[in-house]
């Protein structure tokens, strides 16, 4: 993690209009608590806000709650004692491990992220995940296989995402990994805003995810992404309510600046960082990157006064693509980036109207194989082999999320 930062003060915010369907009071009821262990100690500020007002909903008419629960023993079982050659990475809250569950003579993969045992924030995490996971299924969300809660530790078990985070393609060079073409760079940047619509639009109340950036964006088989680490969304105001008040967290770079002034969380906050990735998607540049030279370190800061002129769109393009993207794509795909970082929250998209540019982008597959030419090929057509040696090897990713 970047940088978690506290709160600061209070301002203004748009309102949320439609009303969905929700699930019946018991399936919430028991959905909010997760079994905790004794020693868990979740404070009436910590614990989730789910009254009587606000009842989780996923837009569907299943509400099944599927996670499982897991022993500690089972845990260190699946990843060898938490063998050092299975640690897949270290984020803000804790190591995540490569496990091999036996699932009745079957080896299930899975990620298992074991929490830092340090107090509240944790155990708080903890608990927003397990719920919200349980409740809210989509394609391009993260699957929750389950969770332990085993005395003090607490563990959670996803679905293994075989490609990584999109941070590790797009900043870690260390990594041998082919650059992500262009194609691939907008099927990624549809399948996260579907993620988020399904967040925005079908949750009733709808769920603010606060922590959308590209270590949170997991790929799978194909580049298909799935958003991950539910540990700081909210639930979203309901009724009359524009914004919920909450202690300003996210990730330095990502956060909207009217979030980070005032501590009143709406949608729009989401669609911000949204935007802020779609911004490093295209240029390939990180969020903040303080090696950069001064004026350059914060991306959106660089981008702002480039988007006024179309000319300069080329430059922010990721020179690691070498020139191959259809030019107007990368001018549509600017444009909703620029309207997503807007000051001015009001301005900035509903998540609808990202995902239908972005799907309409991401069906337009560029061909690499036209060697620079632009070629637009029609989405229904016949798989074609890219050529691996422009490196940029990922065969045929049409479509999107
Ligand atoms: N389900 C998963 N499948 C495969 N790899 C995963 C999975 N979940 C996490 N990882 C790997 O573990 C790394 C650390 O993830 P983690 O969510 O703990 O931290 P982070 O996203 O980098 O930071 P933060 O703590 O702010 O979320 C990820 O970057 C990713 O490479
Ligand atoms: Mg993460």
């Amino acid at each position: 993690m970047e940088g978690c930062f506290p709160c600061l003060g209070g301002a203004k915010k748009k309102k949320r209009p439609p009303e969905k369907p929700q699930i019946p009071p018991a399936s919430a009821a028991a959905a909010e608590k997760p079994k905790l262990g004794p020693s868990s100690s979740v404070t009436k500020q910590d614990s989730l806000e789910v009254n009587k007002d606000i009842i989780l909903s996923n837009g569907s008419d299943h509400h099944q709650i599927a996670a499982q629960t897991f022993t500690f023993r089972d845990l260190a079982v699946a990843t060898r004692n938490f063998r050092p050659d299975c640690l897949l990475g270290e984020g803000g809250f804790g190591r995540v491990y490569k496990g091999y569950l036996d699932c009745v003579n079957q080896n299930k993969v899975v990620a298992i992220k074991q929490l830092d045992r340090n107090g509240l924030q944790g155990n708080r995490e903890f608990l927003v995940e397990v719920l919200m996971l349980s409740l809210l299924h989509h394609p391009n969300l993260v699957s929750l296989i389950g969770y332990c809660a085993d005395g003090e530790q607490r563990l959670l078990v996803y679905e293994y995402m075989p490609l990584g985070s999109l941070e590790d393609h797009l900043h870690d060079p260390s990594l041998d990994k082919v650059r992500l073409d262009w194609n691939t760079r907008m099927k990624i940047a549809a399948g996260t805003a579907k993620g988020l619509e399904y967040l925005h639009d079908k949750a009733s109340p709808p769920v603010i995810y606060r922590d959308l950036k590209c270590s949170n964006i997991l790929l799978g088989e194909g580049y298909h992404p799935k958003l991950s680490d539910f540990g700081l969304a909210k639930l979203g105001p309901v009724g009359d309510k524009t914004h919920v008040s909450t202690r300003v967290m996210g990730t330095y770079g990502y956060c909207a600046p009217e979030y980070a002034m005032t501590g009143q969380l709406t949608l729009k906050s989401d669609i911000y960082s949204f935007g802020v990735v779609l911004l490093e998607i295209i240029t390939g540049r990180r969020a903040i990157d303080s090696t950069r030279p001064a004026g350059e370190q914060n991306l959106v800061a660089w981008a702002r006064p480039l988007f006024k002129d179309r000319r300069k769109f080329p430059l922010m393009a990721d020179p690691a693509l070498e020139g191959q993207y259809p030019p107007r794509g990368l001018y549509q795909a600017l444009a909703v980036a620029a309207m997503c970082v807007q000051e001015q929250p009001s301005m900035r998209p509903l998540i609808g109207d990202v995902v239908t540019a972005l799907t309409y982008l991401a069906s337009q597959t560029y061909d690499l194989e036209a060697h620079g030419n632009l070629r637009l090929v029609a989405p229904g057509m016949p798989p074609r082999t890219r050529n691996r040696s422009l490196g940029h090897g990922v065969a045929d990713q049409r479509g999107s999320g």
